[in-house]
Formats: structure tokens, C-alpha cells, sequence
């Protein structure tokens, strides 16, 4: 145990009352933490209520979804005259027009100039299902690519691309088979020890663009002693690590990627299920490099909270009378994917996020991000600011000229340092989440104002500065 000292944040009456409720019926393994219990009687725009009658400014936007802030007038009347119209029947089985219109729109949005098509579900892991399934069937490939730091979600797909955190796979083996992990460029820590861009001297390029040695690991290593890359289905990559860390990587790294799938015809994966939608500045993260995948996957902002995800891919994976390729019909189905209430508000969601949203992500998140670089320069204890839009990622550290970690029993009861931050937070009436190992994440709604980004400033200085005093 550390010698920090630090205490959770109190329970309310009747939150304590609702928690020993909730223990005797729901299941034990959910992530909630102690640092923010909240129970919660409402919530409206950005801010959050609790039972006890607390408010809460909420940086989490529970976990990157609500994207138009909470119970948006323009979401709740979509959902209200919708539910009127048709709240269910089964895409997969009969036709209804905003499912067409959903598909349309995404097909309009997502980047590359080829044919494409929509699959819908309703989570993010299951659209990394369905896109394993879709990549290995189309190619009949078996092998798979993936990267050290990924989270794909809790099903076995999901769970088998991923390489976060070694809890998430305890005990579940065998995992999918045929995924090969690689290295993502965490330049703040960089496996080789080396820097960027200097790391790039000396390593040649691959078609023309110059080479990261990250990536080379993959052509001259995975490529030539495991398996040739004719026997990948499919390279599956968040744009910015989400769970692993908020990582940005450098300009070259997609254009690398792409230029390693288009050389050995593997369909390019973007899991754009947190990063996606508006959220960094861009509709999609992977825009900020320029550069179009084969298949993207959506989920968490799509429809401001209410559930659905989708597949945007090329129309010979999704269409067997193309080139004789693609899924037939009975490969794949979900009966609530893309189902009418739900593509109905995905739509609404769009239009808002293309309106303004977008354009206020970019600006309110290029905002937070210029005023935390200034903050780097008051607190040792921030090592690095990174993300774009408004995924913001800040990493701590205990050294900043070795980037030593805070030890994960930091506090006298073994508490880590995201908790700590994380429930300082929580006590001074603000909500965001940790990720990676020692990072903070701020991914609120995209409907925040200067004055919101402020408040979270300024709560966020007060903590740490709070920490830095005590260490
Ligand atoms: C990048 C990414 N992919 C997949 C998932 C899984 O999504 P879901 O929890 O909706 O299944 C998540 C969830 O956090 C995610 O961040």
C-alpha cells in the first residue's frame, strides 16, 4: 500500500439505499467503481442528477454515448413521434424507410470513393463480430491482424482482438483463434524506446511513405516469421485508442496501414465505436489521416443513447451477387438491429451532429486541449496531453523526465491514481472516467459550451493541484 491518503467520495441516504438494492439482483462484475457512485434520478444537457439531489457535470457522457447531451428537445420528440409511428418489426426480415434513410446517410458520410452497404445492430462488440465474420467469410482467410493496447469489446470476438488489459481475457481461453497482435504507436511510450519522428531514420519506406518501426515490426517480423500476409482476413484498428489510453498516433501510421492492405488485398477494419460520429472534429477519426478504410464500425453516439450500431462496408462483402464473395442470405442477422425507433433517432442524431456538433467538437475540444497543454506547464505531475476534438486524453505521471507511473497502490487502502483523480473529480460535482493505465479521459457531449469546458477545467486544475500538494 501507498502512503497517499485519500477517501472515496460519500454516499447519499438514499443512493446507499439504491446500491444495497441493486447488489442483491445485479450481476457483481460491472467496472463501477467506487470513486463515482452515482445513482441517478435524471439527467438533462450536459449535466447529471443524483437521488440525493446532487448535480453532476458530466465528462463521460456515459462512455462517449450521449452525443447530443441528455434528453435533447429535438431527440425526445423524434423518439415520442416515431414510437407513435413503428417502434419495432425486423429489419433483417421486412422493409421500413429509416432504416434505408440511416443507411444512406452513412454510406453518404464514410469516406472512400466505392460502392458500399450498411449492416445493423445494436452494440459495438457486435458489429466487431459481425466484421470479423464479414472480413473472414468474404477473403476465406482465417488469420487476423490486431494491436497491443485495443479494446474491442466483451464478446469473443471482441475480447480476442482486444489487448488492453489481461483481466479481460482471464480465465476465458480458448479465445477466437488466429489473431496476431501487433504494436500501435504510443509514442509517449514507445516500446523501442525511440522518438517520433526521429524513430523513422534509417528504416527505409514501404510504398513510398516513410517507415515507423512499429510497423515495420509487423512487415519484417510478423509478415516473414508467422504468417504470410495473403493469409489475413482483415487488419481491425481503433483510429485513437479509446479504453487503452486515448492514443493519437503519428501521421504516417494509417497511410502505412492502408498502403500494407491495399499491397496484400486485406480488408482495413476501422472500429470507429468510440472515436467515430463527430466526436474528434471529424464525422470519422480516420479522416484525420486522410485516409479511407475498407469497413467501418459504429456504435455508442449513433442515436444519443438509444441502441443501435452499424457495419459500413463494401457492397461485394455485403452482397453475394456481386462477385460471388459476399455474405448470403442467413450469414448473419440480428432481429433489433437497425430497428425503426432507433434508426429513426440515428437519423435525427446525423443531422444534428452534421449541423453544428461537429463543428463544436473541433473548436470547444482544439479549446481544452490549448488550455491543458498550458496546464502541463503548472503541474509536473501531467506528462502528456493528447486526442482530438473532444476525446481528450491526459496521462500522469510521477516523474515527467522519466515518465515513471504513479504505483498502482498509490493511496493507503491500494487505490490507483486514475481513482484518485477520478473521484476528486466526482467530489467536486464532475464526472469523468480513467483509461489506460495511468490516464484520464474527457469525452463529454458534443453539445458543451466554452463555459462547460471551463467548469471542467478549472474542477480538473483543483485536483490535481490538490494531489500535487499532498504527494
Ligand atoms: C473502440 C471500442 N470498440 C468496441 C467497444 C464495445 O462496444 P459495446 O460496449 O457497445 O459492446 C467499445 C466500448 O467501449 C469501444 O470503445
Amino acid at each position: 500500500m501507498g502512503n497517499y491518503r485519500y477517501e472515496s467520495p460519500a454516499l447519499g441516504p438514499k443512493a446507499l439505499e439504491m446500491i444495497k438494492k441493486d447488489k442483491e439482483v445485479i450481476f457483481g462484475a460491472h467496472t463501477r467503481s467506487r470513486e463515482i457512485p452515482l445513482v441517478i434520478e435524471s439527467a438533462k444537457g450536459v449535466r447529471i442528477k443524483d437521488v440525493d439531489g446532487n448535480t453532476f457535470l458530466d465528462f463521460g457522457a456515459g462512455y462517449s454515448v450521449a452525443s447530443t447531451g441528455y434528453s435533447h428537445p429535438e431527440i425526445v420528440k423524434i423518439l415520442k413521434d416515431q414510437s407513435e409511428i413503428l417502434i419495432h418489426n425486423p429489419g433483417s426480415d421486412f422493409y421500413y424507410h429509416t432504416q434505408v434513410t440511416l443507411a444512406k446517410k452513412l454510406i453518404d458520410l464514410a469516406p472512400g470513393d466505392f460502392p458500399k452497404q450498411v449492416y445493423f445492430g445494436c452494440t459495438g462488440a457486435e458489429m466487431v463480430e459481425s466484421a470479423f465474420k464479414l472480413t473472414r467469410y468474404y477473403t476465406r482467410r482465417s488469420k487476423a491482424i490486431s494491436f497491443y493496447g485495443a479494446f474491442h469489446g466483451r464478446t469473443y470476438c471482441g475480447m480476442s482482438l482486444s489487448g488492453s488489459k489481461k483481466v479481460q481475457r482471464a480465465h476465458f481461453a480458448p479465445l477466437v483463434s488466429e489473431i496476431i497482435h501487433t504494436l500501435y504507436p504510443y509514442c509517449y511510450r514507445c516500446m523501442f524506446k525511440m522518438s517520433y519522428p526521429d524513430c523513422m531514420k534509417g528504416q527505409g519506406e514501404f510504398e513510398g511513405i516513410p517507415m515507423l518501426p512499429c510497423v515495420s515490426f509487423l512487415t519484417d517480423h510478423i509478415f516473414v516469421r508467422l504468417l504470410d500476409p495473403t493469409e489475413v482476413g482483415a487488419i481491425f484498428v481503433e483510429p485513437i485508442q479509446g479504453e487503452g489510453g486515448y492514443i493519437v498516433p503519428p501521421p504516417e501510421f494509417y497511410r502505412l496501414l492502408r498502403a500494407i492492405a491495399t499491397k496484400w488485398e486485406i480488408p482495413f477494419v476501422v472500429d470507429e465505436i468510440q472515436s467515430g460520429l463527430g466526436r474528434t472534429g471529424k464525422m470519422f477519426a480516420i479522416e484525420h489521416w486522410n485516409v479511407a478504410p475498407d469497413v467501418i464500425l459504429i456504435a455508442k453516439g449513433l442515436a444519443s443513447g438509444v441502441p443501435i450500431s452499424a457495419v459500413i462496408a463494401p457492397s461485394k462483402m455485403m452482397d453475394p451477387s456481386i462477385d460471388g464473395r459476399g455474405w448470403v442470405a442467413g450469414s448473419h442477422g440480428s432481429t433489433f438491429g437497425g430497428n425503426a425507433l432507433a434508426t429513426a433517432v440515428a437519423v435525427k442524431t446525423l443531422e444534428m451532429i452534421e449541423g453544428e456538433l461537429m463543428e463544436n467538437a473541433s473548436k470547444t475540444g482544439t479549446y481544452m486541449i490549448e488550455k491543458l497543454q498550458d496546464m502541463k506547464d503548472r503541474h509536473k505531475i501531467i506528462g502528456d496531453v493528447r486526442g482530438k476534438g473532444l476525446m481528450i486524453g491526459i496521462e500522469i505521471v510521477k516523474d515527467r523526465e522519466t515518465k515513471e507511473r504513479f504505483p498502482d497502490d498509490f493511496t493507503t487502502d491500494g487505490k490507483d491514481i486514475k481513482s484518485v483523480i477520478v473521484g476528486g473529480a466526482y467530489k467536486r460535482g464532475m464526472i469523468m472516467f480513467g483509461c489506460g493505465f495511468n490516464s484520464i479521459r474527457m469525452s463529454p457531449p458534443l453539445t458543451i459550451t466554452k463555459s462547460d469546458a471551463d467548469e471542467a477545467l478549472g474542477i480538473f486544475e483543483d485536483v490535481i493541484g490538490e494531489i500535487e500538494k499532498n504527494l
